[in-house]
């Protein structure tokens, strides 16, 4: 395994791939590796002929008041995760290497950008488009992997590479859940015990919004309603949003359909931590 923090030397060995008409499969993290970015590379692993993870924690997405210092790392570990998956490359920029002078150019992708978590994260999927276009400039991956947790940066990711004629086809695998059903992330990493314990309702609130769309409710308000009442029942998880809108478009709706597919969304703060998770319904299911 090949770990380059260079951006020209990774382009080069990534060019040299491409021009023996090697497959890439990108896999972009922040490192902090769990089992949901093992199984992105082991799907990377499984479809092409050179697998690259980027590891950055890219500050541009990042607001001035979130948790970019505290953001968990561990490049020792993930590194030694990434060998046994049997990865290629892994490129490890740092942030001088990324922004080595301040960027005048930034990728925007109006309408599913400002929505879900964009309202409360002004700019960060600015950041987190800018640099996924810079990571396939430099990768030049044929395919590129993303995780269903952060549903709202799939289709900001596809919208930009559609927009764009970007030639890579983005695969979108599912959430990866610990055996409670949470979530997993970096971030569960900065929960303490009890926060632990509390983050496991944010599935059975999501659930109980199923079941009420697959029970017949079609006012997603009523819909956000079954979610916000089951974690109402927990002390101290603060809700950021709770949405119910279309799967495709991330637009409000609203009356359902028995067509419709809908995405079920949350954000919450628990002890200070903020956590997102998502369903995605086929109503007529
Ligand atoms: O999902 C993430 O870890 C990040 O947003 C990404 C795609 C690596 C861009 O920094």
């Amino acid at each position: 395994m090949d770990t380059l923090a260079s951006p020209s030397e990774t382009q080069k060995t990534c060019l040299s791939a491409k021009q023996s008409s090697r497959t890439i499969g990108l896999v972009p993290t922040m490192g902090y590796l769990h089992e949901g970015h093992l199984a992105l590379v082991r799907r990377a692993r499984a479809e092409n002929d050179l697998v690259v993870v980027s590891i950055f924690v890219n500050p541009t997405q990042f607001g001035p008041a979130e948790d970019l210092e505290r953001y968990p790392r561990d490049l020792v570990r993930d590194l030694a995760l990434l060998t046994e998956e049997n990865v290629d490359v892994v490129f490890t920029p740092d942030v001088s290497g990324m922004y080595p002078e301040q960027p005048a150019t930034f990728v925007e992708v109006p309408g599913v950008s400002e929505v879900l978590c964009g309202a409360s994260r002004p700019g960060h999927f600015r950041g987190v488009a800018s640099v996924v276009t810079k990571l396939f400039n430099i990768v030049q991956p044929d395919r590129s992997y993303f995780g269903q947790k952060d549903y709202q940066q799939t289709i900001v990711i596809r919208k930009m590479v559609r927009d764009l004629n970007i030639p890579v086809q983005i695969i979108i695998c599912p959430t990866v859940r610990e055996s409670d059903g949470l979530a997993m992330s970096s971030r569960n990493s900065l929960l303490g015990p009890h926060d632990r314990v509390k983050a496991s309702q944010l599935i059975l609130a999501l659930k109980k919004g199923e079941a009420a769309l697959l029970n017949g409710e079609r006012d997603p308000l009523r819909v956000a309603g079954a979610i916000r009442g089951l974690l109402a029942e927990t002390r101290e998880i603060f809700v950021d949003y709770i949405e119910v809108v279309d799967a495709e478009d991330l637009k409000k709706k609203s009356g359902i359909s028995d067509k419709d597919r809908v995405l079920l969304a949350l954000a919450v703060r628990i002890g200070g931590v903020r956590l997102i998770d998502n369903l995605v319904v086929n109503v007529s299911s």
